[in-house]
């Protein structure tokens, strides 16, 4: 209970007001901590006033929102490219950090934030939410214990739509703004992240085909929210250097082999994450789309499809589940419980750190850049 009630004393500042930006304001007034300040453009203030926050730093000056003496943590929820100044000037100021996947542009940014980060002491983490999903951790515990034997491989994918038309567009799209690597750096991160979390192993080879399916966008003039459903009034053409869809096969450390699809042009899949891990003993999968529901595969007998915080789930999730079972919980909770065990891990210092580290952020870049190497080399690329 103790720890609680220093996370309670924890304040939070948060830069960046677009889509995800409120998702972490909310997951902290969750988990009991005060946002005191935020930094974005003018919309901040309208983000200020929705939820009580009482200062507000426009004209995206973040130096002012990290040196402020009421932030102990910042939340990195701006674009890409400015992750690492950002990431960079947060610690310098003697902060916790939180930010956005992917960690920042290139592994010679990550390797910076990487090393200032270890120097300063301080929690760093990179916001892989999907390793909250309580069916996640549950195949972890059952990948980890032996329950399902040796893993022979992993398949799965990541599935979205909102960039399916070319009328589509988002600061995404533009390698400037994202990094080299859209949909595998934007989600397909988010699934390696996962099935290594899972594994408990890494990737250490690869082999990658990349596509782009419209080479060129409709780019509306002015700033666009990530999942914006209005059309623009007028927009011009951009070309577009970043992959909307990918193929990659993977080793990983353990000798297991993984096999992930990952598209931003996927018509009716709003944002669907699937992982099937199939062991010598039997196999666990999950899809995002019934974050609920968890099923194991069996040779001979039965399969089963359990519900989550039932027996038949499993207990690997306990103390990441706040809900009885038929209370749905989903995307908003894995933010909540990445959050509680990031701001544990501060108060407490020896909390298990279930979050991903900026080591892991790190790596998802690496295999970014390793994806890149192999779709242009034609060929399997080391890690
Ligand atoms: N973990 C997740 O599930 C998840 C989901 C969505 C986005 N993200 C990550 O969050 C980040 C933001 O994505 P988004 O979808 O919210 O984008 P967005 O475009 O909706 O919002 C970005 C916000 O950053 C602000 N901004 C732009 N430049 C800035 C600067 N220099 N300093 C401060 N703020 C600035 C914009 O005004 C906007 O408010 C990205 O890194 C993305 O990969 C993570």
């Amino acid at each position: 209970m103790s720890s609680i009630r220093k996370i309670f004393d924890l304040k939070a500042g948060v830069i960046g007001t677009g889509f995800i930006g409120p998702v972490h304001i909310e997951a902290l007034r969750r988990i009991g901590v005060q946002v005191t300040a935020i930094c974005g453009s003018g919309q901040a203030r309208e983000v200020a006033t929705q939820w009580g926050i009482p200062h507000v730093f426009t004209g995206y000056d973040f130096a002012k929102l990290v040196a402020a003496p009421d932030v102990d943590v910042v939340h990195i929820t701006s674009p890409n490219r400015h992750h690492h100044r950002q990431a960079l000037a947060a610690l310098a100021a003697g902060k916790h950090v939180v930010c956005e996947k992917p960690l920042a542009m290139t592994t010679t940014q990550t390797a910076e934030i990487v090393a200032a980060a270890k120097a300063s002491g301080k929690v760093f983490a990179v916001n892989y939410n999907v390793r909250f999903y309580p069916a996640v951790l549950q195949m972890r515990a059952m990948a980890q214990s032996g329950a399902l034997g040796e893993i022979i491989h992993v398949n799965g994918s990541y599935m979205q739509d909102w960039l399916h038309k070319d009328t589509d567009y988002n600061w995404r799209v533009l390698a400037s703004e994202s990094g080299e690597l859209r949909a595998v750096g934007d989600i397909g991160t988010h699934w390696l992240d996962t099935v290594s979390f899972i594994l408990g192993s890494p990737v250490v080879e690869l082999i990658a085909d990349l596509s782009i399916f419209h080479r060129t966008r409709k780019r509306p003039v002015g700033e666009v929210q990530t999942f914006s459903n209005t059309a623009p009034e007028k927009t011009e053409n951009c070309t577009v250097d970043t992959e909307d869809f990918a193929s990659v096969l993977l080793t990983f450390a353990n000798g297991a082999r993984g096999n992930l699809s990952v598209s931003q042009v996927a018509a009716g899949r709003k944002n669907s994450i699937r992982i099937e891990v199939y062991g010598s003993k039997k196999s666990a999968w999950w899809c995002s789309e019934d974050p609920e529901m968890l099923h194991f595969g069996n040779r001979d007998g039965a399969n089963e499809t359990t519900i989550r915080a039932t027996a038949a789930f499993g207990s690997g999730a306990t103390g990441f589940m706040d809900y009885p079972p038929g209370h749905v919980e989903g995307f908003p909770d894995t933010f909540k419980m990445n959050f509680r065990n990031i701001y544990s891990a501060i108060v407490k210092g020896t909390e298990e750190r279930l979050f991903a580290s900026v080591s892991d952020g790190h790596q998802e870049v690496a295999l970014c850049e390793a994806i890149l190497r192999s779709h242009k080399s034609r060929s399997w690329t080391s890690l």
